[in-house]
């Protein structure tokens, strides 16, 4: 067919005929990269969580998946594109090379064993240390200026794993670490107090894992602390029993795996809302996994949550956010078992 029949009606400006070849030499050289190219690396149930939710919140314009399986990666990237239309414009990849991934923004680590029934996110930590080694010099040789988003677990040690291997500055990687921990405990929040999850405000720091802290004395709803309210709020003799509310946020992953085998949609959400804020520049809060030697009284090199700022230099600030002793203990704690395991790593 002659393109001049498809373009003779939409360039026909004020009578005069545009000839394709017009047409075309109007436009600017082709754009190879958009800026905000985000890679996902690990097309399993978190990684094709984390993909469609970014796809169809229109967080990017070019997404690519990453995987070491071949033909799943095929049949997930042949599934997402045929939804295209249905999605806002946005160019979908797949491969197993990195050179793919080339230019990245943001890449986006799912990679790894996953939990089973009753397991803990530590014991993951050797094995997924393993398959880091492969996967991020491969990153960063293609996106040098990339940011790291960590989601496998344990979320805390490959972070700082990632990290070393990568060579980045450390407000270029970060974990997803508590901020699917804080969403869980804003949505029981949310179901004590009868508010919406999004103005419960509660933050849960530390490990993405059983010695998580929940921040008690800066729990509120629109200022009012419940602290105010209750002066023994998440410790012994209260009446409200908060204390379960954390319990039930550290045994929320065994559950749900015990139940359907895996987590996704939750992750996927709360992984889409951290890229939103770097790509967008948000200067947004989250709690994510970050170097925090020197906060709060930590002495060792760890990653772990703490409420942080981010934009598109990564985590750009730590908020000071004020802890009673209990609390500070706590995440003392946290930090002293990572450095521990990363001790006994082989790197
Ligand atoms: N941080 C969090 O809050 C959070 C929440 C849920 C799950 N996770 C973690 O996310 C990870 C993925 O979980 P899942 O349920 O998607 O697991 P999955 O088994 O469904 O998928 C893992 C994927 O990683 C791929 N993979 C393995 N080695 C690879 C390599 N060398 N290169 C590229 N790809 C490789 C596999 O082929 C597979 O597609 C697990 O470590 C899990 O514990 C983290």
């Amino acid at each position: 067919m002659s393109t001049d029949k498809v373009f003779s009606e939409l360039n026909k400006p004020q009578g005069k005929k545009m000839a394709a070849s017009t047409l075309m030499s109007l436009l600017s050289e082709p754009i190879h990269t958009t800026g905000n190219k985000v890679t996902v690396v690990g097309v399993g149930q978190v990684g094709m969580a984390c993909a469609f939710s970014i796809l169809s919140q229109g967080v990017t314009s070019e997404l690519v998946m990453v995987d070491c399986m071949a033909d799943k990666l095929k049949g997930e990237l042949m599934d997402m594109q045929h939804g295209s239309m249905f999605l806002k414009n946005a160019k979908i990849q797949a491969g197993t090379d990195y050179a793919l991934t080339a230019d990245s923004a943001l890449c986006i680590i799912t990679a790894g064993a996953r939990q089973r029934e009753g397991e803990s996110r530590l014991s993951l930590v050797q094995k997924n240390t393993d398959i880091f080694k492969h996967i991020i010099p491969q990153l960063v040789q293609y996106s040098p200026n990339t940011i790291l988003l960590v989601v496998s677990n344990p979320v805390d040690i490959l972070t700082y794993i990632a990290w070393k291997i990568s060579g980045l500055p450390k407000n270029r990687v970060f974990g997803s670490g508590t901020n699917l921990d804080s969403s869980r405990f804003r949505y029981l929040m949310s179901e004590m107090l009868g508010v919406a999850p999004s103005s419960c405000h509660g933050y849960i720091i530390g490990e993405h894992g059983d010695s998580s802290v929940p921040v008690w004395s800066g729990m509120n709803i629109a200022g009012v602390k419940l602290r105010d309210l209750n002066p023994l709020a998440g410790l012994p003799g209260d009446a409200d029993n908060w204390q379960e509310v954390h319990k039930k946020v550290v045994q929320s992953a065994y559950e749900i795996i015990r139940l359907k085998g895996y987590t996704s949609w939750a992750i996927g959400l709360s992984i889409s809302n951290l890229a939103q804020a770097i790509l967008r520049n948000a200067a947004s809060v989250h709690a994510v996994s970050t170097y925090v030697k020197g906060q709060h009284g930590i002495v060792d090199e760890v990653f772990l949550s703490l409420p942080s700022v981010l934009g598109l230099n990564g985590v750009t600030h730590i908020v000071k956010q004020p802890l009673t002793d209990l609390e500070k203990e706590q995440l003392n704690n946290s930090a002293k078992l990572m450095r521990s395991i990363i001790d006994n790593l082989i790197m």
